[in-house]
């Protein structure tokens, strides 16, 4: 059920008081509280067992209030939010002093976004000021799309979730960094790198190739527990069938191209046919095949344009190098 005004102004209670609160967007599920109160930014991070250099982004009400968090809008950041907020847009900026260090893992820019999620904007409204979310699951693994996969995953550690329903994008938004002259795609996402270019009248520099430039941007990220093996189109009914035939528990993504060939594994999914439904479902669709007890998902890469890219990209870190255990910091209790 979708929240209440009462729920609302309990969520806007919560995060005055320095608590956290789980709010639903057009992308993902955020882990939310008040971006100016340094303590409570800290608590997402022990929430999450996130490392506290990985920066968070703010959420805004408003793109008219962009200013007031950044020291300066260059004219390119404000064509981007006219033309995509609210949306899964993140423009990052120069960090302006209302906002903490804290949350932006030390950095001097920031990441902000305006979602587009009645039940976001509600709660930002009602608040005021800008609330830093990053996506409500424990560090490293699937974003949640649904109230379910938070409470699920999070359980009492969030003091408040807001039910907004099912993520309509269900990827994470496209982060843009604007800071230099050229904007420059730092993650693709809900906005894509063609509507971009549409926009400005030139192309977007592509997201950098180089190992983890920006801290939060492991190889291994939006991972399901099963281990995600890629492979082409054309090989995943054989991988597949092999891979349980040696005994493993498979989860199948198949191709659109062969959604009528019968496959011997322990879960099949065939692969919506448009990628507005695939970003929407993927995060579901990998949760499923961990609830079903897959230790494997064969899948392939879809087409990078579009949405495909953002896709693509989730997928490729599903199957990255997992983080040794020693990289995941252990998720600490919620302080009474
Ligand atoms: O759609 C979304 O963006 C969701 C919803 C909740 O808004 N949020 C989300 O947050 O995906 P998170 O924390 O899971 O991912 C934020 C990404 C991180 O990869 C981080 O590296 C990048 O944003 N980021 C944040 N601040 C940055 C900065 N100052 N410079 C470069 N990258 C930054
Ligand atoms: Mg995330």
């Amino acid at each position: 059920m979708t929240a209440t005004n009462d729920d609302i102004e309990k969520a806007v209670g919560v995060l005055r008081a320095g608590g956290l609160v789980a709010l639903p967007t057009e992308t993902v599920y955020g882990l939310g509280a008040n971006a100016e109160d340094p303590a409570a930014v800290g608590r997402i991070f022990e929430v999450k067992g996130r490392p506290p250099s990985h920066p968070l982004i703010v959420h805004i009400a408003d793109g008219e209030q962009l200013g007031d968090w950044v020291e300066e809008v260059p004219d390119t950041a404000r064509v981007l939010a006219e033309a995509f907020w609210p949306g899964p847009l993140t423009l990052v900026l120069r960090r302006g002093r209302r906002v903490p260090l804290e949350a932006t893992g030390g950095l001097e820019t920031v990441a902000v976004r305006v979602p587009d999620h009645p039940v976001a904007l509600a709660l930002l409204s009602a608040f005021g000021g800008g609330v830093t979310a990053p996506s409500a699951n424990r560090f490293g693994s699937v974003s949640p799309t649904t109230p379910q996969h938070v409470r699920a995953e999070l359980g009492d550690a969030v003091d408040f979730v807001l039910d907004g329903g099912s993520c309509e994008v269900g990827v994470e938004s496209t982060i843009v960094d604007v800071t230099s002259d050229v904007p420059s795609i730092l993650r693709p996402g809900g906005v894509t790198a063609e509507d971009i270019e549409a926009v400005l009248g030139y192309p977007p520099a592509a997201p950098s190739a180089a190992p983890v430039r920006v801290p939060g941007q492991h190889p291994s990220h939006y991972a399901p527990r099963a281990r995600v093996v890629l492979v082409e189109p054309e090989k995943v009914v054989a991988e597949a069938e092999l891979a349980q035939e040696l005994g493993h528990q498979v989860g199948v993504f198949l191709p659109a191209a062969f959604a009528d060939t019968p496959v011997k594994a322990h879960a099949v999914v065939a692969v919506p046919a448009s990628t507005a439904a695939y970003a929407r479902e993927l995060y579901g669709l990998l949760r499923a095949f961990d609830q079903r007890g897959c230790d494997l998902i064969i899948a392939s890469l879809p087409a990078e344009e579009g949405l495909g890219a953002a896709i693509a990209n989730r997928l490729r870190r599903a199957a990255g190098p997992r983080p040794s255990d020693a990289d995941r910091a252990t998720p600490a209790a919620r302080p009474a």
